[in-house]
């Protein structure tokens, strides 16, 4: 019983450590074939190094060119508007000839809620129709703050009661004096036979977003 814990006593550190015989040359082979590889790779690569073919200066800058381009957007083609925003307004008989023998008619345009004043002024002006292109339409809603203006023929000039603002029928409803900056809105007439149709309006009538909408009304 001494003896045997004697023997081990006396096993050396160096021996007691070492691995299995079949560990051991499981590891050398396994460098072996490891050193193997990484030599040939090491050749081939140089090989390799030593053939490839050097860039030329040309493929270089083309390569930076197409590193460092800024992508642009492809071109879009423009989309139409729909045509509810085109906002088309109605075409409406609002007199005939023979309602301006007194060179004055009343109508409203585009709805009923909007005053409008025919005019036959007996010259040729700004947006005139008819025979003598003299005839004309303009709203009688003063652009300052509504309130309805009143037409003397003797003057030709629309004058509001509220304010004191004055257009000028004879010069495309021009402001003349008062608080408002705007023309009386304009209405587009046309002539068919012997009737005279609105088909729309120049300026916006006051209070309203568009000539078409009651919604500020
Ligand atoms: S509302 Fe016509 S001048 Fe003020």
């Amino acid at each position: 019983m001494d003896d045997h814990v004697q023997d081990q006593d006396q096993v050396s550190p160096e021996v007691a450590t070492e691995p299995p015989p079949a560990a051991s040359m499981l590891n050398r082979r396994g460098f072996l074939k490891l050193s193997s590889v990484s030599s040939a790779a090491a050749v081939l690569a140089a090989c390799a190094s030593q053939t490839a073919p050097k860039p030329t200066v040309a493929a270089t800058a083309a390569a930076t060119a197409a590193a460092t381009a800024v992508p642009t957007a492809t071109p879009v083609a423009a989309v139409p508007r729909p045509a509810s925003d085109l906002l088309p307004y109605p075409r409406i008989k609002v007199a005939a000839l023979s309602d301006l023998g007194s060179g004055v008619f009343n109508a409203t345009y585009p709805d009923i809620h909007s005053q409008v004043v025919l005019l036959k002024l007996g010259t040729k002006t700004v947006g005139g129709v008819g025979p003598d292109q003299d005839i004309v339409a303009y709203s009688g809603i003063c652009t300052h703050m509504g309130c309805p203006t009143s037409y003397d023929p003797k003057t030709q000039i629309f004058a509001c009661p509220c304010h004191y603002s004055h257009f000028d029928a004879t010069a495309d409803a021009m402001l003349i004096n008062g608080p408002a900056t705007q023309h009386l809105p304009r209405i587009s007439l046309e002539v068919d036979g012997q009737d005279i149709y609105a088909v729309g309006m120049h300026g916006l009538l006051y209070g309203r977003p568009n000539n078409l909408s009651l919604t500020e009304l």
